[in-house]
């Protein structure tokens, strides 16, 4: 047992859930909600992605809509496929932590840390999966208490998975893709049993007039009994 960060995922989705079309199309944000998105940046500790979003998306995870510091950046990506090029190992604008397992390539990793970029490697559970329950706490030991997750699908499932999320931000925006990438992307739960159970704490339209966002907080983990402590 340990300590670990709160934990908020925030996300814009279509009014199916998709953050992604089939394309790959994941610009749903308008002004305001980008602005929202910055602000909460510039209130955590850091921010946390999976790899397929910093290879599709390449996003720095910077404070530039508002005035604040700029987070911690966190890439969560087993395999270490993340191009070495990627903004994000940019680390003169702000510092960032790759967490990996022993899957990835050495000559990469060492690169990387040539770089700056300050490198987690942790237990490959399968096919060069992490716990990351484990990785949280690690964070934490390094000073982490509140962490922004953005995505994408895969890694916002394997959180809620694990039964680590503590609030869900959601904002929805007014489109429908039909397919594409889930908010939650991974096995699926059977039934309302195995999902978590959310409470709805904020609701409100969005300043263009024409999106909703809707703030979730995470009662408890369906099915499974989590004994790590929330703070
Ligand atoms: N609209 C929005 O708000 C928004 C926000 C973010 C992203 N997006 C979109 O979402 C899409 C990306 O989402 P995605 O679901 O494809 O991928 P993702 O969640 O960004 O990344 C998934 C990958 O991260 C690695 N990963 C996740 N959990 C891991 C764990 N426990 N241990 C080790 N590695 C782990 C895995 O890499 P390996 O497979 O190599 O193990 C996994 O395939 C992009 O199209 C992006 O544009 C949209």
């Amino acid at each position: 047992m340990g300590y670990r960060p709160y934990v908020i995922i925030f996300s814009t989705t279509t009014i199916d859930g998709r953050i992604a079309s089939v394309t790959g199309f994941s610009k749903l944000s308008c002004q305001y909600d980008l602005k929202r998105l910055h602000s909460l940046r510039a209130k955590v500790d850091a921010v946390m992605v999976g790899a397929n979003t910093v290879i599709k998306d390449n996003p720095r995870l910077t404070v530039r809509l508002v005035k604040g510091r700029n987070p911690l950046r966190v890439v969560v990506d087993g395999s270490l496929r993340t191009p070495v090029t990627a903004k994000v190992y940019d680390t003169t604008e702000s510092k960032t932590i790759l967490i990996t397992s022993s899957r990835a390539n050495k000559e990469k990793v060492k690169y990387l840390r040539s770089k700056g970029v300050n490198v987690f490697i942790l237990e490959d559970k399968g096919e060069g999966k992490v716990s990351l329950l484990d990785a949280l706490k690690q964070l934490y030991r390094i000073g982490v208490r509140k962490l922004l997750v953005e995505g994408g699908g895969a890694l916002n499932w394997s959180l809620i998975k694990e039964g680590i999320v503590d609030e869900i931000r959601l904002t929805i925006s007014p489109y429908i893709f039909g397919n594409g990438i889930s908010i939650f992307r991974g096995k699926g739960f059977k039934d309302i049993y195995e999902s978590p159970k959310l409470k709805l704490v904020d609701l409100f339209k969005c300043e263009c007039g024409n999106e909703i966002h809707v703030i979730y907080k995470v009662e408890t983990h369906g099915n499974t009994n989590f004994t790590h402590r929330l703070i």
